[in-house]
């Protein structure tokens, strides 16, 4: 059994998708062991604690960025945590939790990465005026929204577009990657070359031919 820690500062909606995903069976053998928020009034953390997760708020305010994170890795470690699940969590991580965990925390940011890093990707794709924009599952490093993507799935920007319609889309299909991203990674069948994550055909999948 693999024990999942997701952090989060707002609504939750990335986590309540990854929570279905377990409850339904598409991530396997996997359980969210403990749900972290840095704000305590976040609604993520009332929808884990409503569905009976452990939950734990870091205050943030007036404290040192290594020693808020310091706190947070020892709760991750308290619980087990094998992968870290960042959705919606709007604090740049130390170095000191980055190397707690390697390559095992993953993020999802609303944009075709490297393209538009940071906050308001969605207006920042707007006011760019791509024509297609989307959602990124990544690696985390210690490097804001640059680790190896795991998976990313792409959105058509519409001409009637506004970002709270762009927004909305995009958040469908993070909801579909983010579990797909996790089940993947905790497959362990991939490689990473350089910055590529490369699958691995899994031993259990049906070759494509015998499938038909
Ligand atoms: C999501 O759109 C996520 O991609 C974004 O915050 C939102 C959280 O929504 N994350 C970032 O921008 C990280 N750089 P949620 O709380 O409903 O999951």
């Amino acid at each position: 059994m693999k024990h999942l820690g997701i952090l989060l500062s707002g609504r939750g909606s990335n986590f309540l998708a990854i929570a279905d995903a377990i409850d339904r069976g598409q991530i396997e053998d996997a359980e969210i062991s403990i749900v972290i928020s840095n704000r305590a009034e976040a609604a993520g953390i009332v929808a884990a604690r409503a569905r009976g997760l452990a939950t734990h708020v870091v205050e943030a305010r007036g404290r040192k960025r290594a020693e808020q994170d310091a706190e947070i890795v020892a709760c991750l470690r308290q619980h087990d945590v094998d992968l870290v699940c960042l959705a919606g969590y709007m604090r740049l991580l130390s170095p000191e939790f980055v190397a707690a965990y390697p390559q095992a925390i993953l993020n999802i940011h609303p944009s075709l990465l490297p393209a538009f890093p940071g906050l308001d990707a969605q207006a920042q794709a707007l006011q760019y005026g791509v024509a297609v924009t989307g959602c990124t599952v990544h690696f985390v490093d210690e490097q804001l929204d640059h680790g190896v993507i795991v998976l990313q799935r792409a959105v058509p920007v519409l001409d009637s577009d506004d970002e709270a319609s762009l927004s909305a889309r995009i958040l469908e299909q993070e909801h579909v990657a983010y579990p797909e991203a996790i089940a993947l990674v905790l497959s362990g069948n991939y490689n990473t070359v350089d910055r590529r994550y490369i699958a691995r055909a899994s031993q259990n999948a049906t070759p494509i031919e015998e499938a038909k």
